[in-house]
């Protein structure tokens, strides 16, 4: 697997010395710890007895998970981890789980592969949508919506499904930092009744874009976004993509940094479905969300932020975990869009 030690050891070296040529700094300023506690306790507060939205159910085992789970987590480059709420209860990580398969991918095919296989751009339909794969036989879709997510599993190398998922499997735990297992319950409530998705795999291949059986990429996919994550494990992961691709509290390099900047690309376009937009709009943060109630979001060079509460909007995003997180980057200064003119 590439990766900064692996890959391209060379190219992490000229992009530092560029760097460093132009006058620009690699560490861009981090709010304090103070200012950090402080936004996440007012939004935690504020936002904890908001009880808008409800429980995805589509997926019947999500239905049963405890409504009240709020927890938000907020880790900086330099491997601080703050956080306040439940950050145990674990959820399943859903369609979080897109980012870092689309991160494998990339990391095993190049910056090149994705974009030509599934494509790029946001579909401007739901995020399980036929008629969008139809639209342009199965081309001009993204990684992080299901007809994409899935094509990019079984884009993912391995021989037979047990080395393919366990490779997906170990590259999450390096994210996170520590080793993540399925929650079977909710892989087994997916699987009952994830026909569509079966059907989105099986158009997929007829259009060219899934070798090899599509059905199997729909069960390693299902497993995928079964994996259970708290949200320490998503502010980890999410820090990861804020620092370059290595996790800032294991030091391990999971990204090429040349490749961070096409994921975070898609995050900011599609990851939030429908309302991508709506979200860059407000935050200008790359971010994704989970029908399990997850949302991870990226200020890069500064932190990643994730926050988990299972109630959804009519879209699928999480609402208290869009507000707070919302609340807390404006709060720290995370918009990446935000600067000060240049002063002479
Ligand atoms: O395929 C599905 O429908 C789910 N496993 C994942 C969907 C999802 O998380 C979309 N999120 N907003």
């Amino acid at each position: 697997m590439g990766c900064v030690t692996g890959k391209n050891p060379l190219g992490l070296m000229v992009l530092v010395s560029s760097l460093l040529l132009s006058g620009l700094s690699l560490a861009s300023e981090l709010p304090s710890a103070e200012a950090i506690r402080s936004a996440l306790k007012q939004a935690h507060e504020r936002y904890q007895g908001l009880d808008d939205g409800a429980n995805a159910d589509y997926i019947p085992a999500l239905a049963k998970v405890d409504s009240d789970i709020f927890g938000i987590v907020l880790v900086t480059v330099d491997g601080k981890v703050y956080s306040v709420g439940d950050v145990k209860s674990e959820v399943s990580i859903q369609s979080i789980s897109k980012v870092f398969t689309m991160a494998l991918v990339t990391e095993e095919k190049g910056v090149d592969a994705l974009p030509k296989n599934v494509g790029v751009d946001a579909t401007g339909q739901v995020f399980n949508s036929i008629h969008a794969i139809e639209q342009h036989k199965g081309h001009e879709m993204n990684p992080l919506v299901n007809a994409g997510a899935i094509t990019t599993t079984s884009m993912v190398e391995g021989k037979g499904y047990n080395d393919i998922w366990n490779r997906i499997l170990r590259y999450y735990s390096d994210f996170a930092g520590r080793e993540l297992t399925v929650l079977e319950d909710i892989y087994h409530s997916e699987a009952e009744t994830n026909q569509r998705n079966q059907a989105i795999a099986h158009l997929m291949y007829a259009y060219g874009h899934i070798e090899g059986d599509p059905l199997q990429a729909t069960d390693i996919y299902t497993r995928q976004c079964s994996v259970g994550v708290n949200a320490r494990d998503l502010g980890i992961m999410a820090s990861t993509l804020a620092n370059a691709g290595v996790n800032p509290v294991t030091g391990k390099a999971l990204v090429d940094p040349e490749n961070m900047p096409e994921i975070l690309a898609v995050m900011a376009t599609a990851g939030l479905y429908d309302d991508a937009g709506k979200w860059l709009y407000r935050t200008g943060l790359p971010a994704k969300s989970g029908v399990g109630g997850g949302i991870v979001a990226v200020s890069p060079g500064k932190f990643g932020i994730a926050a988990i509460s299972p109630p959804l909007d009519e879209v699928g995003n999480s609402v208290r975990a869009q507000k707070a997180i919302a609340d807390i980057s404006a709060a720290l200064g995370g918009n990446p869009y935000q600067v000060m003119p240049y002063k002479k």
